[in-house]
C-alpha cells in the first residue's frame, strides 16, 4: 500500500515511513550527510538542541526561517559546503519534530527531498534490499497545515512506486502533475514566500535541484528523545547502530 499523510498529524504505524520537508529540513539533512557529517541528530525544539552541544558537534536550525541565537548555522543546505564536525544537531519548526515523531511508528524511516528523489525511490523499490508492503509518505507541512512543496514531492515519489494506493496518494500525484518542474512547485509555496521575506530566497532553487544527491538518510535509532539519522547502509557497515544510539530508547516501537 502506498499512502500519503499531508501533515505529521496523519502519522500511523507502517512498514516504512518516508518523511518530507522539502523547504528545508530534509534537504538540509540530506546535504549534511552528503558533505560528510556522520550523523544528524534531529531534535524537537531549539531548547533541546543546546543539550547536545559538545566538541565536534555543530548546531543548526531555524526559528521563523533564520538561525537561532547561539546556533552555529541556520537551516540552509547552502551553508553546508563541508563537514565542520562529526555530528550535526538540527532543530527546526516543522521538519525535525515530524522526524522525531515518525521514529515511534516504523522501524524503517527514510528522509526524502527533491535532491535525493531518485535515490529514495530506488530504496523503496527494493534496489537497496528494502522491501515494504505498507509505505506511508509523510509531509511535514507548515504549522500543522499542508505545504504544496511537500505534497508535490509526495506525488512524485508515489508515481515512482508500484502498488495499491490510497486516495491521499492519488491526490498527491495529481498535485505533482500540476507543476512541470520542481522549481515551479517550490516557488509557488507559502514556505518560499517566507524564505524570500527572510532574505533566503536562493534556498528555493537550491532545494529544487532534482536527484543531484545519492544519499538516503535513514533513522538509526533514538537517544533521549532525539532521532539519530545516518546514511542508509552506514549502520550496517559499522557493525551496528552508531555509538550515540541509546539502547534504553525504543526504536520503531508500535
Ligand atoms: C521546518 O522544519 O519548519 C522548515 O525546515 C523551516 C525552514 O525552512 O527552515
Amino acid at each position: 500500500l502506498i499512502d500519503v499523510a499531508f501533515t505529521g498529524k496523519g502519522l500511523r504505524p507502517a512498514d516504512a515511513i518516508v518523511v518530507l520537508d522539502v523547504l528545508r529540513a530534509t534537504s538540509t539533512v540530506t546535504q549534511a550527510l552528503a558533505v560528510g557529517y556522520r550523523q544528524v541528530v534531529c531534535v524537537e525544539s531549539i531548547e533541546r538542541a543546546a543539550a547536545w552541544r559538545g566538541p565536534g558537534r555543530v548546531l543548526a536550525g531555524e526559528r521563523h526561517c533564520v538561525r537561532p541565537a547561539g546556533f552555529d548555522l541556520g537551516n540552509s543546505p547552502r551553508e553546508l559546503t563541508g563537514d565542520r564536525g562529526e555530528l550535526l544537531v538540527l532543530a527546526t519548526t516543522n521538519g525535525a519534530p515530524t522526524i522525531v515523531a515518525a521514529a515511534r511508528y516504523a522501524r524503517t524511516v527514510l528522509l526524502a527531498c527533491v535532491l535525493n528523489l531518485e535515490a529514495v525511490a530506488g530504496a523503496l523499490r527494493g534496489s537497496d534490499g528494502l522491501h515494504h508492503r505498507d509505505v506511508q509518505i509523510v509531509c511535514s507541512g507548515t504549522g500543522g497545515s499542508v505545504a504544496v512543496e511537500d505534497a508535490y514531492l509526495a506525488g512524485r515519489l508515489c508515481a515512482e512506486l508500484n502498488g495499491r494506493r490510497t486516495d491521499a496518494a492519488r491526490v498527491a500525484e495529481a498535485v505533482a502533475r500540476t507543476y512541470p518542474t520542481p522549481l515551479q512547485a517550490l516557488a509557488a509555496s507559502a514556505g518560499a514566500t517566507a524564505l524570500r521575506a527572510a532574505g533566503l530566497g536562493e534556498d528555493i532553487a537550491y532545494c529544487a535541484r532534482e536527484s543531484t544527491l545519492g544519499v538516503v538518510p535513514r533513522l538509526a535509532g533514538t537517544s533521549a528523545g532525539a532521532a539519530i539519522i545516518v546514511e542508509a547502509g552506514q549502520a550496517e557497515q559499522d557493525g551496528g547502530l552508531p555509538a550515540l544510539v541509546d539502547d534504553r530508547d525504543t526504536v520503531g516501537a508500535r
